[in-house]
C-alpha cells in the first residue's frame, strides 16, 4: 500500500483520503464514470494494457535543474509509469506495470532504475487523476495546475512536485476533444499510419511548470528546483509501438516567458510525418497545430500555422555508438506570420540506447529579432526503425 502525502488526498473532490489504494472504495460510482469521460490525465486504454497484449498506457514527467553547475550538465530526472511496453517485451512474464525513473546527479553521473508493480490503477475525480503502482509509488495529476509524484521504490525514495503550469492543459491539434490525430489526417493508406493518426494519443496536462525535486537513489540525494512537463501518452491497439514508429522527435523547454514542445512521427514503411507544435506566451496560446506532411519534404518558404524541426552537427553518442545531431532548431510561424525561433544544444544524453536517445542541454529563442533568451530543456529521438543520421556538410 502506498501512502500519499494526506494534504494531496484531501484535496481530492473533497475526499479525505489516508491512501490512494482505497479511493475506488470511497468516491461514489456515478461519480467516477462521469469524471472517467472528461479527465484529461485519464487511463485511456479501458480496459487498461494486459500481458496478453501489446497496448500501452504511460504517464511521463521531466524535470531539470536551471543551470549545470562545474560544467556538468543540469542535474534531471524523468520518471514514467508504463502500463505496458514500447520498445518490445523483455520476456513474457516481465510485469505489465512499472516505472522507469532516470537522470543525471549534479556531478554528471547517472542513474537509471526501473521498479516494478504488481498492479497499477488510474482513478479520475472530476478533472483529477491519481495514479498508484504499488511497489514503486503514485502521481496526483491536477492538468493545466500541478502533478506530484511520490515514489518509494527499491533503491530511490522521494518526492518531486510539478506546480504553478504557465500554460494550459492541451492535446495536440488544438482540440479539446481528442488526444488523437485522425480527425486533421488524411486517411490511413497502411496499418501503421493507421494506428499514429488513430490510436497513438498525447494529452500534456502541464505544458510547463516550477519543479521541486527530493530524492534519494541508491543513498545518494538528488535535490534541486528547476522546470518541469507532464504528459500522457497512449496506443489503444495491440500494436506494439516499436512495430509501428519507425522514428520519433519530442523535446520540451521553458524560455524565458515562452513554454514549446515539438513532436514529429513516422511510421514504418510510410511517407507520412506527423507534426505537432505548441507555442505559449505567459499562458497565453500562440500556436497548438498538427499536420501530416510528405516525409522530408522541404519548402523554401514555411507556412503559416506550421512548426519545422531542423537537425544540426553531429554527436557519436558513446554508449550506443550512434551518430545524433548535436541540437535541432525549432521554427514555429504563427497563423499571423509571426516567428519564433529555439535552438536546442546537446549537453548529454541522459539514455544513450541504439534506438532512443535522451537529451539535456542549452535552448535559447525566442520571437525571431528579439534577444534570445536561454534555459535548459529535454529531448528526444526514439530510433525503432535504426533510421540513419548524417549530418549536412555545412
Ligand atoms: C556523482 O554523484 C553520485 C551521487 O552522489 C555518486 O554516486 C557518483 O559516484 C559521483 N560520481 C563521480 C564521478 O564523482
Ligand atoms: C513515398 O514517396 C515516393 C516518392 O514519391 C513513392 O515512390 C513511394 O511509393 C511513397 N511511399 C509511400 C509508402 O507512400
Ligand atoms: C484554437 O481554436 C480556437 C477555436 O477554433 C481558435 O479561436 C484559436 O485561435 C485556435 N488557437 C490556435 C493557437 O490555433
Ligand atoms: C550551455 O549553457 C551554459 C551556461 O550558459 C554554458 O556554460 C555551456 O557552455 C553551454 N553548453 C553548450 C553545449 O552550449
Amino acid at each position: 500500500m502506498v501512502q500519499i502525502w494526506p494534504m494531496l488526498g484531501a484535496r481530492i473532490a473533497g475526499v479525505m483520503l489516508a491512501s490512494i489504494d482505497v479511493v475506488g472504495a470511497m468516491v461514489p460510482p456515478h461519480l467516477l464514470s462521469r469524471a472517467a469521460a472528461q479527465s484529461f490525465d485519464r487511463q485511456y486504454v479501458v480496459p487498461q494494457p494486459t500481458a496478453n497484449d501489446d497496448k500501452a498506457d504511460w504517464w511521463w514527467m521531466n524535470a531539470q535543474a536551471e543551470a549545470g553547475v562545474n560544467g556538468n550538465p543540469p542535474a534531471n530526472v524523468q520518471v514514467i509509469f508504463y502500463m505496458g511496453y514500447l520498445l518490445g517485451r523483455p520476456s513474457a512474464d516481465a510485469p505489465e506495470f512499472y516505472a522507469t525513473i532516470t537522470g543525471l546527479f549534479s556531478n554528471g553521473s547517472d542513474f537509471s532504475y526501473t521498479a516494478d508493480a504488481t498492479k497499477a490503477s488510474v482513478t479520475s475525480v472530476g478533472s483529477e487523476t491519481i495514479g498508484s503502482w504499488p511497489g514503486v509509488g503514485s502521481f496526483l495529476s491536477t492538468p493545466g495546475k500541478s502533478f506530484d509524484v511520490v515514489i518509494s521504490a527499491p533503491g530511490v525514495e522521494g518526492a518531486i512536485s510539478i506546480q504553478g503550469s504557465v500554460a494550459p492543459a492541451h492535446y495536440a491539434c488544438n482540440t479539446t476533444t481528442s488526444a488523437v490525430f485522425s480527425d486533421f489526417a488524411p486517411a490511413a493508406s497502411t496499418s501503421e499510419e493507421s494506428v499514429l493518426f488513430s490510436h497513438l494519443g498525447w494529452a500534456v496536462s502541464i505544458p510547463g511548470g516550477r519543479a521541486s525535486v527530493s530524492l534519494v537513489l541508491g543513498g545518494s540525494p538528488l535535490t534541486f528546483v528547476g522546470t518541469g512537463y507532464h504528459d500522457q501518452n497512449f496506443i489503444d491497439t495491440s500494436d506494439m509501438f516499436a512495430d509501428v514508429i519507425s522514428q520519433w522527435f519530442f523535446g520540451t523547454a521553458q524560455v524565458g516567458e515562452y513554454v514549446f514542445s515539438y513532436l514529429s512521427a513516422t511510421p514504418f514503411g510510410s511517407n507520412a510525418t506527423v507534426t505537432t507544435g505548441y507555442l505559449a506566451r505567459n499562458d497565453i496560446v500562440l500556436q497548438n497545430q498538427c499536420s501530416v506532411s510528405a516525409t522530408g519534404t522541404s519548402t523554401e518558404t514555411q507556412a503559416t500555422n506550421t512548426n519545422k524541426l531542423t537537425r544540426f552537427g553531429v554527436i557519436h553518442s558513446e554508449a550506443s555508438a550512434v551518430d545524433v545531431p548535436q541540437g535541432y532548431t525549432i521554427d514555429y510561424v504563427l497563423s499571423n506570420g509571426e516567428r519564433y525561433s529555439f535552438t536546442l544544444t546537446e549537453q548529454a544524453e541522459v539514455v544513450d540506447l541504439d534506438v532512443y536517445h535522451r537529451s539535456i542541454g542549452n535552448v535559447s529563442g525566442g520571437k525571431v529579432g528579439e534577444p534570445a533568451k536561454t534555459a535548459v530543456g529535454l529531448w528526444e529521438w526514439l530510433n525503432p526503425g535504426k533510421n540513419v543520421y548524417v549530418a549536412k556538410s555545412a
